[in-house]
This record gives C-alpha cells, sequence and structure tokens, in this order.
C-alpha cells in the first residue's frame, strides 16, 4: 500500500511517516517546509518539495504513484494567530485543503484522513466530550477545520470520497526512541515550553491564568501521545480500506490535567526545578477540555499504549535533552 502524507515534515505528520515505514508502507511526502523539517521525514520515504497551491505539482505525484490512501497533517495550528490572521488560516486550512480534495477526487485517489481538533467544539457545553457534542467552534482555526469536516460529508455524497476526521485533544510526546520530537517555531505549547524552563532555554514558564472554575484554578486539557494518535490514523485507514463509511473520532485519553498538573510531573520526571511565573488568561482557552474517546476503542479497537502523562512527559524531555 502506499499512502501519501501531506505535510509529513511537520510534529505529527514526520512521527507517522516513521509508523508507515516502519510497518512496511511506501510513504510519499508533501511538504512545502514552510513549518516542517526536511530532516525529520525519515529514510525510506521519498520527499516531495509542493504547496498545495500547486495542483501542477500534487497531479503529477498523483499520476506517478497509485496512492492507496492520504493522510492530511498540513495546516496552521496557532488559535490566537488565527484570530489576528483569519485569512492566512482560511487560505491555507480550508482552501488549500480543498485544491487537495480536488486533485484526488480528479485522480479518483480515495481514503483520506484529515486532521481535525477540539477547537471545532468551542466552549464544551459537558465534559467528556464525544463527537456529537455541539460544533460552536470560537476562533478561525476551529471554524477552518470544521468548515473542512463538513466539506468532507458533502465530498462524500456527490464524489464518494471516503474519509476519517480525526479529532485531536492535546497532541504531546516525542517519538519514544529519541530520533523525532516537537520542533515548533516560535513553541506556544505548554509541555515543550515546560521542558524547556526544566532545561533552561526559557527563564521560566507563564502560566495563562489562575481563576478558571476547575480545582486549582488552572487549565485542564487531555494529553495524547503522538505515537497514539498515529496508531489512530493508521487503524483509520485500515478501517476504510476494509470498505468502512465515512466517520468522525474524537482522540484523547479520557483523563484531564491541570497547567499545574503538568508542571508538577514535568518536575518528578525531569529532576528539574521549573521557574514558574503567572499570567493573565490566555484569550480563547476554555477551563477544561476532556476527551470521550470510546467510539475510537470500540470501532477502531485503539488503545493508547502511552496513556500516563509521566511517560508522554519522559518522552519529550528525552527529545528537549537530546545532544
Ligand atoms: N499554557 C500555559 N502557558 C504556556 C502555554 C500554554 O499556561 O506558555 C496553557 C494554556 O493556557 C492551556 C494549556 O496550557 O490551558 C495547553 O495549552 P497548549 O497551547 O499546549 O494547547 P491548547 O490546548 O491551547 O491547544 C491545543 C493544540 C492546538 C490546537 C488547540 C485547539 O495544541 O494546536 O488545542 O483547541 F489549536
Amino acid at each position: 500500500m502506499h499512502v501519501l502524507v501531506v505535510g509529513g515534515a511537520g510534529y505529527i505528520g514526520s512521527h507517522m511517516v516513521k509508523l508507515l515505514v516502519q510497518r512496511g508502507f511506501e510513504v510519499t511526502v508533501l511538504d512545502n517546509l514552510s513549518t516542517g523539517h526536511r530532516d525529520a521525514v525519515v529514510e525510506g520515504a521519498q520527499f516531495v518539495l509542493g504547496d498545495l497551491f500547486e495542483r501542477d505539482i500534487m497531479e503529477e505525484a498523483c499520476r506517478e504513484c497509485r496512492f492507496d490512501g492520504v493522510i492530511h497533517f498540513a495546516s496552521y495550528i496557532q488559535v490566537g494567530e488565527s484570530v489576528r490572521e483569519p485569512a492566512k488560516y482560511y487560505r491555507n486550512n480550508v482552501f488549500k485543503t480543498q485544491n487537495l480534495l480536488d486533485v484526488l477526487v480528479a485522480r479518483r485517489v480515495n481514503n483520506f484522513i484529515f486532521s481535525s481538533t477540539a477547537a471545532i467544539f468551542g466552549e464544551p457545553v459537558r465534559i467528556p466530550i464525544d463527537e456529537e457534542h455541539p460544533k460552536l467552534p470560537i476562533n478561525p482555526y476551529g471554524r477552518g477545520k470544521w468548515m473542512v469536516e463538513q466539506i468532507l460529508e458533502d465530498y462524500d455524497t456527490a464524489y464518494g470520497l471516503k474519509s476519517v476526521c480525526l479529532r485531536y485533544f492535546n497532541a504531546a510526546g516525542a517519538d519514544p526512541e529519541g530520533q523525532l520530537g516537537e520542533r515548533h517555531d516560535p513553541e506556544t505549547h505548554l509541555i515543550p515550553l515546560v521542558l524547556q524552563a526544566a532545561s533552561g532555554r526559557q527563564p521560566h514558564i507563564t502560566v495563562f491564568g489562575q481563576d478558571y472554575d476547575t480545582p486549582d484554578g488552572t487549565c485542564i486539557r487531555d494529553y495524547i501521545h503522538i505515537n497514539d494518535l498515529c496508531e489512530a490514523h493508521l487503524l483509520a485507514l485500515q478501517r476504510l480500506w476494509d470498505g468502512a463509511d465515512s466517520t468522525v473520532y474524537n482522540l484523547g485519553n479520557g483523563n484531564g490535567f491541570s497547567v499545574q498538573e503538568v508542571i508538577e510531573t514535568a518536575h518528578a520526571v525531569t529532576g528539574r526545578d521549573i521557574p514558574v511565573h503567572y499570567g493573565e488568561r490566555r484569550p480563547g482557552d476554555p477551563a477544561r477540555l476532556v476527551a470521550d474517546s470510546r467510539k475510537a476503542k470500540a470501532e477502531l479497537a485503539w488503545e493508547p499504549r502511552y496513556a500516563d502523562l509521566a511517560t508522554i512527559i519522559a518522552h519529550a524531555w528525552q527529545w528537549e535533552t537530546r545532544s
């Protein structure tokens, strides 16, 4: 089987490519390297430098290879930036995705896995969040992802394009073998920033808000190991290959940890002091996001292997302290 991984040089994409190569799949990566890293694409995968605006590059790739499935990670991911620059987000995350879908439909490439997000739900009305939870995104990032989910539904009805949308909660951790990890620039995610404060690369970690309606006043999130996420992608693709219908899954561990608990766990894992500053709330942060992933577990037989927060942080620490 030959899988096209769009955005395969990024954080989640590069871990996905490694998993596919290890499992014996043929893999082609398409990435414009705007945020990804060429050296994050493991040996054994083919690399095509290209942007989803460049229809001819995608058409050529589809002409040369018969892809059996496509996993699409290429996306901007910063909620705050999406509020300041919605044009950038809708252009990249929605319109470029539609370009890709149009080429796939024209070239009769089927079986599409889409990186969606908990941000499509907006401020939760119930916890844990299952697939049927109302979709009321509160920023352009979440709205764009929800638009693509709806486009995919229509493309299935009209053109028969089968897809699975995977709504990640907080992707975290790193390759347990230490070869890959998170390299965002700028880094905005909690766990890498906490570990940079532990290693001395950052002077401190700023906790955004201590006055939320949670037991310790800091925001609660559901952290899910990057490898567990990648396994879910592969299971979803295999399910489409087995003839299943298009669907959606929420992916998390179902356990919420506060920002304060993440810092305490990081301290225990690293044995380092972590200087903490307390700041204002970050606009657009819901108090609590926790996934109900029972559907993925039941239908995909997906079982997270690294569900423990300390393990997730230990793998990220191994990456942070690599030489
Ligand atoms: N946080 C801090 N200090 C920091 C960074 C984060 O206190 O320096 C807090 C945030 O306020 C939040 C929690 O740590 O409560 C987690 O923040 P992240 O930025 O790591 O993750 P988010 O929950 O904001 O974002 C996740 C994904 C995004 C995605 C978003 C959609 O990582 O890519 O969910 O809901 F856009």
